[in-house]
This record gives structure tokens, sequence and C-alpha cells, in this order.
């Protein structure tokens, strides 16, 4: 009998398991009991079947099958790190927001970078926005900028992001490509957008593949308020400057970086924080008011628009360093939950389409890719600061209310009664007035879809205009159906006659008639 001759071998009753390590701490099981032996099976003789009753076993598959959660529907790929904010200059007549106060007080932060389209396993330096997602656990709430590497967007309305989406990930019939290589659904979409346009710009840049998170700009995108202790509020747009300054690779690095290490950024980031070489940005802010927006060329609610720096400077008023790696990818990176809606008194919404869907989609998305309503009991997501509320039960409650009362208005005593609303500390929305009647309907001052992406390209040095130039062609070389090309080069007829040229010689076309502006 071979079993015997094995198990004398292992010698009756001693060792029949390797182990390279004999001290530290016992494993145990879920339930805490100590693991005798861990990498055989309980069985019925030695080369019997393996035995339902063998509870270790079980319970440790069953967790492995249980081990991936549905990885994020955008921003699937992407690296995080602890860290802090310090403020450097107080904002305190402009916006109550605690964490805007006081000069030099520092407030815990967690950032996730990421790439838009790729999948969570595909190559770090695809050509694509990235993602730059801060928490700033303030002491009065979390409060999330779930901002990009790019001040703009694709579109003006969240109601297309899902087609959006749809046109840039692999197409439905042959599920490819990847962000690494152009399409004709994207390409289709994107001509079929003029909106667009202005962040073509952009992601045609070099902006889109960056050398490291470490030398990336982020951007909050939309018009936000802040709100004074009187209630008085005016628009802000967010920025975060690297300290390494702005750098990118070429295309041709970009290439082979992918090949030979797709992990390129993360580990980029890993390393400097291990070194104690700590990431630094700079927080600026753009701050005008009602004035400014009414006498603007553009419509301040429109997110594919940026407030020009020459008009409205960007004042930095404090810094974000990232000084701590996470002790578990999936723990902190996966599970943290960024949402626009996350902003905390002193801060709030504008009416922007894209922003009012965005704090929609976030929680939503978050139910069903976090598997319960109390995610925010998960280290990452919970507050820093005391919290109490009378929400409960749920799949995996953690922090259920205490005491007699789990409902408002209630007349218990303060021992049993919960907590109470707060009027004067309390978070209240700015009493913004409605201005029409219901309609679906856009703006005529969101209708300029190429100002911006002309005076982007203008602004531009002229390697740096030869490299959107190169973009271009490349990206459209990849596209199979002429319309859609054809499309596109009417579009750039708009933004810039040379640019339009370039690209037309690029791919061998004479340019088409002029689109309908
Ligand atoms: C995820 C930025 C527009 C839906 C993200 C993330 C970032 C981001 C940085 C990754 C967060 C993380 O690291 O976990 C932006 C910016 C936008 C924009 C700057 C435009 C200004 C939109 C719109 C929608 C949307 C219009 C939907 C209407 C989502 C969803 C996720 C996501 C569903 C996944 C969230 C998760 O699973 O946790 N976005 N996004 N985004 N975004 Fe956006």
């Amino acid at each position: 009998d071979r079993t015997d001759s094995y198990q004398e071998k292992q010698g009756q009753g001693g060792e029949t398991h390797q182990s390279v390590r004999d001290d530290g701490a016992t494993l145990t099981t879920s339930q805490g009991v100590p693991v005798a032996d861990d990498q055989n099976s309980l069985k019925q003789g030695a080369r019997g079947p393996t035995l339902l009753e063998d509870f270790h076993f079980r319970e440790k598959i069953f967790h492995f099958d249980h081990e991936r959660i549905p990885e994020r529907v955008v921003h699937a790929r992407g690296y995080g790190a602890h860290g802090y904010f310090e403020l450097t200059e107080s904002l305190s007549d402009i916006t109550r927001a605690d964490i805007f106060q006081r000069v030099g007080e520092k407030t815990e932060a967690f950032v996730r970078f990421s790439t838009v389209a790729g999948s969570k396993g595909s190559p770090d330096v695809a050509r694509d926005v990235r993602g730059f997602a801060v928490k700033l656990y303030t002491k009065e709430g979390n409060w999330d900028i779930v901002g990009n590497n790019i001040p703009v967007f694709f579109i003006q309305d969240a109601i297309k992001f899902p087609d959006l989406i749809h046109a840039a990930k692999p197409a439905p019939d042959r599920g490819f490509p990847q962000a690494q290589t152009a399409h004709d659904n994207f390409w289709d979409f994107i001509s079929l957008s003029p909106e667009s346009m202005h962040m073509v710009m952009w992601i045609m840049s070099d902006r889109t593949i960056p050398r490291s998170f470490r030398m990336m700009e982020g951007f909050g995108v939309h018009t936000f308020r802040l709100v004074d202790a009187d209630g008085q509020s005016s628009y802000v747009k967010f920025h975060w400057k690297p300290k390494l300054g702005l750098q990118s690779v070429v295309w041709n690095e970009a290439v082979k970086l992918n090949g030979a290490d797709p992990d390129f950024h993360r580990r980029d980031l890993w390393d400097a924080i291990d070194a104690g070489d700590f990431p630094e940005w700079e927080l600026g802010v753009q701050i005008f008011d009602q004035d400014f927006a009414d006498n603007f060329d553009f419509d301040v609610l429109d997110a594919t628009k940026i407030i020009p720096e020459e008009l409205v400077p960007v004042r930095i008023v404090g810094r974000l360093v990232l000084d701590r790696l996470v002790d578990n990818f999936f723990a902190t990176t996966e599970q943290v939950a960024f949402c626009t809606q996350n902003i905390v008194p002193g801060i709030d919404f504008t009416n922007d389409p894209l922003l009012q869907g965005r704090n929609f989609s976030y929680l939503d998305t978050q139910l069903k890719r976090l598997g319960s309503p109390n995610f925010t009991h998960l280290p990452v997501n919970a507050p820093r600061c005391p919290f109490a509320h009378f929400q409960q039960d749920g799949h995996m409650a953690m922090h259920n209310p205490a005491g007699r009362a789990n409902y408002e208005p209630n007349s218990w005593g303060p021992a049993q009664g919960g907590p109470r609303e707060d009027p004067a500390r309390g978070f209240t929305s700015v009493a913004a007035r409605p201005d029409g009647d219901k309609l679906r309907i856009r703006p005529e001052s969101f209708a300029d879809h190429y100002s911006q992406a002309r005076q982007f390209y203008v602004s531009q040095t002229s390697i740096e205009q030869k490299h959107i130039g190169d973009a271009l062609v490349f990206e459209l070389s990849k596209v199979e159906r002429p319309d859609i090309r054809s499309r596109m080069l009417s579009h750039l007829m708009h933004i810039d006659d040379a640019l339009a040229n370039t690209v037309a010689n690029g791919l061998g076309l004479s340019l088409p008639e002029k689109a309908k502006a």
C-alpha cells in the first residue's frame, strides 16, 4: 500500500506537512480555532475521499471562492496611499469648512490614482485620463474631491456617461480593445459629441501618459461652492499642483513601459513612499463670484470648460503629502468608496448637470461593488470624527444605534435618546433659486465647443503640439471606418487649421467639409 509507505516516511502521528517557520502566531480558523494541519484535508483512509466533516477545509475553500468583488465600472485599476493635508492659508473669511480654518493644522487623507478605461489588470502607462481621488477625513465629516488629472470632461450631462464609457471600453461583440489602442466605437461616439473636443485636445496631449502619479496635476473639474458662516457663497475650482512638476513620458516610451513593466506607476509610488521620498501636491483654489460667472464667456456649470488662470489666478492654500503605504491593498485601495456627494458644512454643489448625476452614481455603484449599505463601517471609509445616526442593520452592520431610541424626533433623555440635530453646526444647502421650467434641454450657454479646445492647443509649445498631432494620427489610423476619421477631421478644422492639415496628411486623407459649428 503506497499510503502506508508514505505515512511511514512521514512518521505515524508525526509531521505530515512542510513548514519553514516554527515561531510566530498560531494559525487559526476564522472562528479562532487553532489549526494543526493546514496542508492535508481530512480523509477517510490515507487515499480516501475528503470528508464533509472537515470544517477547516470547507471554511478555507468557501472563503477563497468568495474573494472577488466586482471591479469598479470605471477607474478599475488604481493605486492608493495614506497621507495628510496641511492648511497653509486660512480661508475662514470665505468658508466655514473646518478644514480651511486653522493654518498648520493637518487632516488625515487617503488618495487613489487610477486609469479610467482599462480593467483592473490593464497596464499602467496606457493613454488615458488619470483619476485623482482624495478623501479628507475632516473634523466635520469626510470630504471627497473625486477629480481627474485633466481639468475638463468629455460630456456636459451625466445622462451621456454610460454611452461614453461603453464606447471607450471593449466592444460588446469582440471584447477588445483596451485603453491602449484607439478604436472605432470610441471615436465614433466622440466625433458625434462636439462637446468632447476640448477634452480631446487634452487627452491627445502628453498629460495622458504621465511619467508618474507623483508628477500629475489634479482637478476637482466642476465648479463647487464655498460657503461662509453667514451662508454667503463663492464659486470655487480645486487644483492639485505636484511639487515635482508636471512630467510625462513620450508615446514610444509608454508602449515599451507597458510591455516591460505594466505596474510602472504603482511601483513608482510604492518605491518613492517606501524610500521616504514623500510625494507632495499644493492645493490651489480659483475663487470667483456670481458677477464673474455672469460675465464669463462660458457657463461655469459646464464641465467641458476651464476658468482661465489669467482671469482667476490659482491661490495656494495647502499641501497634500502621501507618507504612508497601505497595509493591505484590498482593505484600502479596493474598498475605498469616494463620492462627489461627500461634502461638509462650508462646501456645496452647483447645478452642473454632470456633478448632479455623479452624486447619484457613486453611492449607487458602491452598494453593488461593496455589497452592503454599511461600507462606511470599513476603516478606510469611516469618518475619523465622532459620528452618530439612526441608520441600522443591513449586511455586516458594525455600528448600530445604542440606547433605547432609533428614531427622530424622540422624547427620551440624553442617555437613551441618541443624537440630536444641530441647526447651528449642521450642513445646510445654499438657498439657490431654480431658474425656470422643467425641461430636458441643454442651455445655449453650453454651446461653444471649440474655443477652449483651440485655446488649449495654441497654448502648447511646438513640441507639445507635434505630440498632439502625432497622437491623433496614431489613434485615428486605428479607426477602420473612413467616415469616422473624416468626421473627426471636420471637427479639428474648427479647432486649428494647421492641426487639421497635419492629421489629414498623416492619415493620407484630404480635408472634408467643415462640420457645422
Ligand atoms: C469612479 C472621476 C464623471 C461615475 C471615478 C473615480 C474618479 C472619477 C477619480 C475613481 C475613484 C476611485 O479611485 O475609487 C470622475 C470625474 C468626472 C467623472 C473627474 C467628471 C468630471 C463621472 C460621471 C459618472 C461617474 C458623469 C456617472 C454619471 C463613476 C463611477 C465610478 C467612478 C460609477 C466608480 C466608483 C466606484 O466603484 O467606487 N470617477 N468621474 N463619473 N465614476 Fe467618475
